[in-house]
């Protein structure tokens, strides 16, 4: 039993959906000694087979019920926990699972997924591995579910969050773009190559995010900036120069008052960093610098370089990657210039690729 109370701890102490879900089929094929376990939710409006575990776990998501069919719906319902020692002689039994995942069901127990009243679907566990399916396996199926049903909310709630959170962020980047047309797609692009270095530099998937987060941002500052200055096609004076010198410390200021952008502020404070301290705002050198910012200048400057901008064209990959090694130890990190190289992918290349 202390399996058990450790597994549903672990269930609840994620927010990801298909941990919960993975953890959640493991569990009820083990705690019922089954062949195979099903979660079922309700979605749109039918029965969706979300999760499974044994030999179909793959094919029977594939399946969807209507919400009053088979012993999903049944359960549905009528709100309790059903068991059938042998499905062939139950009518309330669908062939449609079986027949579309090639699955052979002899006997279940099923139990509602509920939060207070309501149902939010049903978990199955098929086919008792030995002996028949009891009480006892509905009591400890239903432990479970109750458990599940919870930690299976909150991962839903918390996706939609991220995904409303995502949508926000895509909707700041658009508009940063929109100031200046020859940024169009450049947050885009630049997240990708940013990706490309990450990845390259072994980062987590934590830091990862980060890095992400940061490229999207990192020149959310310019809406601070007149957009006269930034659509200049003449050289720019002292002044303006200045001006636009402010953007990183605008974007931190900015992002400054978002709870969830805190870990990213250094990297859009420092993107205009130099490796050998002859950038802005503050001049600092080297690991001085921190390592999102060193990638953004990298993904930055070789965006920049291939993509037309209003005082120059483009110029080609081979070009930039030639200038960026150039540069490497001065204005660049090596090991991010090197990261990039090693692992740049061509057809995520923007701009005029000449
Ligand atoms: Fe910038």
């Amino acid at each position: 039993m202390s399996g058990l109370f450790q597994a549903l701890e672990l269930i609840n102490s994620t927010l990801d959906y298909h941990k919960v879900l993975d953890c959640l089929m493991e569990l009820a094929t083990e705690v019922t000694g089954s062949e195979a376990a099903s979660a079922i939710l309700i979605e749109n409006g039918q029965l969706s087979f979300v999760a499974a575990s044994g030999t179909k776990s793959i094919e029977i998501k594939r399946v969807h019920l209507g919400r009053k069919e088979g012993v999903a719906g049944w359960v549905v319902e009528n709100k309790s926990p059903l068991l059938i020692p042998d499905v062939s002689k139950d009518l309330r039994f669908t062939k449609k699972a079986d027949s579309t995942s090639g699955f052979n069901t002899r006997s279940l127990v099923a139990v509602p997924l509920k939060i207070e009243e309501e149902i939010i679907g049903v978990l199955e566990a098929v086919n008792k591995k030995s002996g028949v399916f009891s009480e006892s396996d509905i009591k400890v199926l239903s432990i479970l579910a109750n458990s599940a049903a919870v930690a299976i909310h909150k991962a839903r709630l918390y996706a939609d969050l991220n995904e409303l959170f995502l949508s926000t962020v895509k909707s700041i980047a658009n508009a940063i773009e929109a100031k200046d047309s020859y940024l169009h797609g450049h947050s885009e692009r630049i997240r990708d190559f940013a990706m490309m270095i990450a990845r390259g530099l072994g980062l987590s998937k934590e830091e990862e995010k980060n890095v992400e987060l940061t490229a999207i941002f990192h020149d959310v500052g310019k809406i601070g900036v007149d957009d006269k200055i930034l659509r200049k096609k003449e050289k720019l004076s002292d002044s303006e120069f200045q001006e636009i010198r402010k953007h990183p410390a605008k974007g931190a200021e900015i992002l400054s008052s978002i709870k969830q952008l805190k870990n990213i502020i250094p990297g859009i404070l420092y993107h205009q960093e130099h490796f050998d301290g002859r950038g802005y705002p503050e001049g600092i050198s080297g690991k001085s610098i921190p390592l999102t910012a060193r990638i953004i200048a990298v993904a930055d400057a070789f965006d920049a370089m291939t993509s037309d901008r209003s005082y120059r064209t483009a110029i080609s990959v081979k070009d930039a990657i030639k200038e960026l090694e150039k540069c490497s130890g001065t204005q660049f990190d090596p090991v991010c210039v090197k990261a990039f190289i090693d692992n740049f992918e061509p057809r995520n290349a923007g701009g005029d690729k000449k």
